[in-house]
Formats: structure tokens, sequence, C-alpha cells
């Protein structure tokens, strides 16, 4: 029978954090969030975590197992071994459990401003993306914002500004959308001092990304991009 080994932290009782070890019955395909709950339901009701839709979409359950970041609800028991260590994403507060405060990591990618900027007024007209143009985005599309790579990112661990590699991948996800008219102006905010010259390229991100998506290669995109626009004199001032 696996041994979940689970972090424990509840800021309001005073104590500190700790693991507490439960015994989880394992069934046939049993994956990591099936555990949690099993913990929850039969063990001890106070355990907080977060998910949803169990099925690698929302990224609600993204959390550190066994020494990697991944989704619970994604995750096989089987291939975990007997013990499986379980910890709350990193770099952010612990609300209680492994249920960590957010807002930073949606802060920073509120603020690359994650919708279209037309060029022009839409009016009526409908936006036609050709299906090359939509070719272009497919990968960074995908990104659920689950947090692991947020987590893994050792820049993100030193400077709470630095806008994380989500945020950056999905700049990229704009500056390559046909239907986007404000590609300088973002490119130009996301070379600023918290920006994508901050990333070390140590590719963390790239290697827990659940989803297999490249943010590592992504920003090395946007920097070419960025310099390329910059000896061109296409960038606008930042304030
Ligand atoms: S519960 Fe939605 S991604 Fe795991």
């Amino acid at each position: 029978m696996p041994i979940f080994s689970v972090f424990r932290y509840n800021p309001e009782d005073g104590s500190d954090a700790f693991f507490q070890e439960f015994e989880v019955p394992e069934k046939k395909g049993m994956a990591v969030l099936e555990g949690l709950y099993y913990i929850l339901e039969n063990l001890d009701a106070t355990l907080a975590f977060r998910s949803s839709c169990r099925q690698g979409v929302c990224g609600s359950c993204a959390m550190h197992i066994n020494g990697q970041y991944r989704l619970a609800c994604e995750t096989q028991v089987a291939k975990m071994g007997n013990f499986v260590r379980i910890r709350p994403l990193a770099h952010m507060t612990v609300i209680r459990d492994l249920v960590v405060d957010m807002e930073p990591f949606f802060r920073q990618y509120e603020a690359i401003k994650p919708y279209l900027i037309p060029a022009e007024e839409p009016g009526d007209r409908e936006y036609i993306q050709s299906q090359k143009d939509r070719r272009r985005i497919d990968h960074y599309v995908d990104c659920i914002l689950c947090g692991a790579c947020y987590g893994s990112c050792p820049v993100v661990a030193t400077d709470e500004k630095y806008l994380g590699p989500h945020a950056l991948m999905k700049g990229l996800r704009f500056v390559d959308d046909s239907r986007d008219g404000a590609a300088y102006e973002r490119l130009a905010y996301l070379s600023t001092d918290n920006g994508i010259f901050r990333c070390h390229t140590i590719f963390n991100c790239q290697q827990v990304c659940p989803k297999d998506l490249d943010p590592t290669g992504a920003i090395g995109k946007l920097k070419m991009k960025s310099v390329w626009a910059k000896l061109r004199g296409k960038l606008p001032k930042t304030g």
C-alpha cells in the first residue's frame, strides 16, 4: 500500500509545517489526485488542495510530487513507487497545506495584457485567421496556467518582479497572433528589466511543463524579436 507523505501547514494555528504520512489503498490506474481525495474523504477531512477538471485541462492541481512539478490528476500512483511525497508549488505563500496564493502569478500574467489588441476598431467585422497563422501560435495557446513553470523557476525565486515563464510565453502567443496589432508595444514591455532578458535560460520551465510546452524556447524567440526590433528603431519607449 503506497504511503502518501503530504505537506501540512495551517498558518492560523501557529504550528510549524510538517509532512504527514497516510496509507492509501491503490487501485488500478489511480492518479495521485484520487489518493488525495481518498485521504480527504476517509482519513483527514481537513486536508486542503485544489482541483477541478480531473483531466489535465484546468491546471489547478499542479503540485510538487516526488521531486518534480506535475499535475496530480495526470500522475499515476503506480509510476511513483510506494512513497509519494507531495509539496505545494514553490515561490508563492502557502494558504493551507497544498493550496498557495496564486495572486503574484496571475498579476504577472495580467501585466502582459493577455487579450487581443487589434490595430483598428473591429466594428462588426469578423477577424479571420488563416490555419497557417493559427498554427504559429498553437503551441503557446495550449498553456493551461498551472504554475508548474513558475514554481520551478530560480529567477522567480529571487526576483518577485520577474514576469515569469508563463507570462512571457503567453506574451509571444499575442506577439505572434496575426490578429493582434500591438506587437512592438508588447515587445517593448516584455523587454523591460523584469522581462525576457532576466531569463537565464536554465530550462527548468521546459522540463516541468505538463503540456510539453517550451517556455524557454518562447523566451529565446522573444529575445531575438526584441533585438531585431530595437536595431531597427521599432521599439516604442516604455515609461
Ligand atoms: S484537476 Fe484540472 S488539471 Fe488537474
